[in-house]
């Protein structure tokens, strides 16, 4: 199975005396096609979220509104993220564990996906996750 991937993107904003305005479009500037677009709000900065990776999905985080941390785990390394920006977005793609905490200031939390919600895409339990590292191990040797 492929390595899961994670990095943050910008956008351009275009912007004048009237507001701020950016464009998502699939493949240009989102690398992907995107099938599907969910948004979390009305959380609770004590009520963290995800808890899960994703086999193949690929997905674009974006905090339009507020702010939220993220820790993603990949088999090989660890890394965490602040999203407080409607011009950042969190590029995850495949295997990465992620967990979402401390939501702040009406955190609206715009996801862009590449597929349709299907639960056999999820991994849900970290001790699968975790096995998988270690038959991709076995894999490489
Ligand atoms: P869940 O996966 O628990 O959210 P999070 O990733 O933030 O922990 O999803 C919450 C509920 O919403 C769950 O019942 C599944 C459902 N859901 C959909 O129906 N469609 C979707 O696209 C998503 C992401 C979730």
């Amino acid at each position: 199975m492929l390595q899961g991937e994670h990095k943050i993107l910008t956008f351009d904003i275009h912007g004048d005396e009237r507001g701020k305005l950016i464009s998502l479009e699939s493949i240009k500037n989102i690398p992907f096609d995107i099938r599907r677009v969910y948004y979390i709000f009305g959380t609770d900065s004590n009520l963290p979220r995800g808890f899960h990776a994703h086999r193949k999905l690929k997905q674009i985080l974006i905090a339009v509104n507020g702010s939220l941390k993220i820790k993603v785990e990949t088999w090989n390394e660890k890394a965490q993220y602040e999203l407080n920006s409607p011009a950042k977005g969190l590029y995850l793609s495949g295997p990465v564990w992620r967990e979402m905490f401390d939501f702040q200031n009406d955190c609206v939390l715009l996801v862009l996906a590449s597929d349709f919600y299907n639960e056999e895409d999820y991994i849900r339990d970290k001790s699968v996750f975790n096995k998988m590292k270690r038959y991709t191990e076995s894999d490489s040797n």
